[in-house]
């Protein structure tokens, strides 16, 4: 039988909230459509942003949203994006579809949305195409208190206060689409941005230097050896899971078992991601100062048909929220290091949580993953034994289970579990040690096929449903976990 083994009194790291982040970029209709309607729209908006989006999200507790960008950032021009909407420059979205981008959501917009959503704003500077002055004159018109050119800028646009805000990005995908630099390169061009990313007042940055792309641990080496930890406090992290190649990635919903499981074996896959640039990270840096933040992260499928390509609008289906399941296991996991994350992206792109339809919005399995997994937000981390047989394919084989564990401020033990096979279900006994356990109850969320997901026409054939209670004997529980499913626990 499998066995996870769960040692309740040896926890040592927190979960840091904001592993469960979230990525709005200025792409299809993420942020037009998507987050803003404007002010005038019949659909129901404070100021212009969308409140049923806002109240799904909220249910997330969302703790960071990262924006503008992507490899938009490099391309943004922040003053475009600000002051009267109807003076705003436009430009053309050279990345995204080559649609022209009006700048009616700009700094304001942003720091409106993350306001509404009660979470942390992470910006991401423009380094590739943009100037040392252009970030450095973003972060003074954002942060800075004192009388300066810029922050009457600010206060003639209707914000006298300076905001707060911490999470910095200086520059995205540096070795790609934000300018195709060298690592050597990259940072020294980080120093000399990060030196101009100035602390006003007691506002603190949090800077997050472009990482690596996936694999690519001679990037790590190189900015690890380059960029002092007092400079530096993020190292971002990108890696997407595909179930074919870039060229052809596949359906969102038509796919085989042998597509299942490639995506998940992706998935997977940033385990091994995490610890090897973890290593890397740790010879350079044994204290752990600098955070490995994952900030691109989730499942990338070919677009629905009959949209816009440049536009990566996918559907999401249960395998979607396994990838989400698995990975955020693997997060809490290493939460040592892997300290902030992003899925990209939160509405109507990629693994998005949230498609909308004008007016209409459905929530995808994805959104139901990192609904049931907040309780591990700023919860200690639990480590964890599993004995399970692997899922094999063909040749190739993963595990089974996915798990993670940790305990609330109130001493409730949660344990979230992916069974990733398509069709086994198992049976598992939960050991806890440490602890007199009880009882256990919880959530599922799975379904009768391996593609199921939610449609405009039927929202929800995909949810969460409760779970019978199960009771403890001598510290062991025994589960029935269907396949294709992920579940959390309480356990009392
Ligand atoms: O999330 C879509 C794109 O993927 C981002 O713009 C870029 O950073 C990455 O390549």
């Amino acid at each position: 039988m499998d066995k996870i083994t769960i040692r309740a009194d040896q926890g040592e790291t927190r979960i840091d909230r904001h592993i469960y982040g979230h990525f709005a970029e200025h792409l299809g209709r993420c942020v037009y459509d998507g987050f803003w309607v404007g002010e005038e729209s019949s659909i129901p908006n404070t100021r212009g942003i969308r409140r049923d989006i806002v109240e799904a999200l909220r249910k997330l507790r969302i703790p960071n949203l990262r924006w503008p960008g992507g490899c938009f950032a490099d391309e943004y021009h922040w003053m475009d994006g600000i002051g009267p909407r109807a003076e705003r420059p436009t430009m053309v979205n050279t990345h995204w579809g080559g649609v022209t981008e009006n700048n009616h959501f700009g700094t304001h917009e942003f720091m409106d949305l993350c306001a509404q959503l009660e979470c942390e704003p992470y910006i991401c500077g423009n380094v590739g195409s943009g100037t040392v002055r252009e970030m450095q004159q973003w972060v003074e018109y954002l942060t800075c208190a004192e009388k300066s050119p810029i922050s009457d800028l600010r206060a003639a646009n209707g914000r006298s206060e300076p905001w707060r805000l911490s999470f910095w990005g200086v520059g995205n995908e540096s070795w790609g689409c934000g300018g195709n630099m060298r690592p050597e390169y990259y940072a020294d061009e980080y120093r000399r941005y990060a030196t101009y990313c100035r602390n006003f007042g007691d506002n603190r940055l949090f800077k997050i230097a472009c990482g690596p792309n996936s694999r690519d641990y001679r990037w790590t080496e190189t900015l690890m050896e380059r960029i002092p930890a007092s400079q530096m406090h993020g190292l971002s992290l990108h890696h997407y899971s595909l179930a074919g190649s870039w060229a052809a990635k596949g359906s969102a919903t038509e796919f085989t078992e042998g597509e299942w499981f490639r995506l998940l074996q992706q998935a997977w896959f940033m385990d091994e991601l995490v610890q090897k640039h973890s290593e890397i990270m740790d010879r350079h840096d044994p204290e752990k100062k600098v955070a490995l933040v994952v900030d691109e992260w989730g499942a990338w499928h070919d677009v629905e048909p009959g949209t816009n390509p440049g536009f990566l609008y996918q559907q999401n289906t249960l395998r979607d929220a396994l990838v989400a399941g698995i990975t955020l296991n693997i997060f809490n996991n290493h939460c040592d290091r892997v300290r902030m994350a992003c899925i990209a992206q939160t509405v109507n792109v990629l693994q998005a949580m949230i498609l909308t339809q004008g007016e209409r919005m459905i929530l995808t399995p994805s959104y139901h993953v990192f609904e049931m997994y907040q309780v591990h937000q700023d919860a200690l981390m639990l480590p964890v034994e599993v004995a399970c047989e692997n899922y094999g394919h063909q040749a190739e084989s993963i595990p089974s289970l996915s798990v993670s564990a940790s305990r609330s401020d109130d001493g409730t033990v949660h344990l979230s579990i992916c069974n990733a096979h398509p069709k086994d279900d198992m049976t598992v006994a939960v050991d806890l040690s440490g602890m007199s356990p009880q009882v256990m109850r919880g959530r599922i969320l799975t379904a009768s096929q391996i593609n199921a997901h939610n449609t405009f026409d039927n929202m929800k054939q995909v949810k969460p449903v409760e779970l019978a209670a199960t009771k403890f004997a001598e510290g062991v529980a025994h589960l029935e976990l269907p396949g294709k499913s992920v579940a959390v626990f309480e356990i009392s």
